[in-house]
């Protein structure tokens, strides 16, 4: 694989799965692998945060867009601050579908862990329908703006983002090389059109279906710069061959 200029990232994203003994047998195989040419994030459900050690990042699924308060259920970013969270993923689809969060709360949001200095992964993807009907760059665009609007696009240089066709997540159905590619392009080309230089340098993601078998593909394209991992991230040595694919 062609090496990148931008450091490549594999962020695990357990959704709401796992338990100690997941925490214990991660930390092993991380512990004892050598990924010192990328970032590995770990994002569990909140219970497991402090049984995790240093040596892997952490990052949340989500966050409230309030600082504090009579916000029942809800965590904030200054919480994950104290237990080292470094990572906050949000716009997940699962999010916008289950718990109704529009373009303009996930933007608030992402204000949120930028005030506290954390680092946002927005995710972006479009349902089958949409692919199918031809309008899925508006699509996609419409998902960054209301971001770009909220924050501005000099925000973006401290923004990891994620693409995630919701028609790949947890289906074994990954978008092709060239399908991912096609649309990491595009997401960088948008924001080019605002700053160039924050552009070439954002970090774009994949998730949807990456496997062992292929993240090495996905991850060679020229725009993607790395994966978010669900239903492989539960289980170490797959997590870690993807890792492997990421780490050149
Ligand atoms: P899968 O890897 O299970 O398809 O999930 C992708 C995802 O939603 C990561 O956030």
């Amino acid at each position: 694989m062609q090496t990148k200029s931008r450091r490549q990232l594999v962020a695990g994203n357990w959704k709401m799965n796992g338990d100690k003994a997941l925490v214990e047998q991660m930390q092993k195989h991380l512990n004892a692998a050598n990924l010192e040419n990328m970032d590995v994030v770990i994002c569990p459900p909140f219970p497991y945060f402090s049984l995790f050690n240093s040596a892997v990042k952490l990052g949340s699924q989500n966050i409230s867009q309030f600082d504090s308060g009579a916000h029942t259920g809800e965590v904030s970013v200054s919480m994950l601050k104290e237990f080292d969270c470094e990572y906050v993923i949000l716009g997940h689809s699962e999010r916008r579908a289950d718990n109704f969060e529009s373009d303009e709360l996930v933007a608030s949001k992402v204000e949120q862990v930028l005030k506290a200095e954390l680092t946002p992964i927005l995710c972006v993807g479009e349902p089958e329908s949409v692919r199918e009907n031809g309008t899925l760059f508006d699509y996609i665009a419409a998902q960054l703006d209301a971001v770009l609007g909220r924050v501005g696009v000099s925000q973006f240089s401290n923004i990891v983002l994620a693409y995630e066709p919701i028609w790949a997540i947890g289906t074994g159905k990954t978008a092709s090389p060239a399908q991912a590619q096609e649309v990491h392009a595009f997401i960088r080309a948008h924001l080019a059109k605002q700053d160039d230089n924050i552009a070439a340098n954002i970090v774009i993601l994949y998730g949807g279906s990456v496997k062992g078998n292929n993240a090495q593909e996905l991850f060679s394209q020229a725009d993607v710069d790395g994966g978010l991992i669900g239903g492989a991230s539960l289980n170490p040595e797959d997590f870690l061959s993807i890792c492997q694919a990421a780490n050149q």
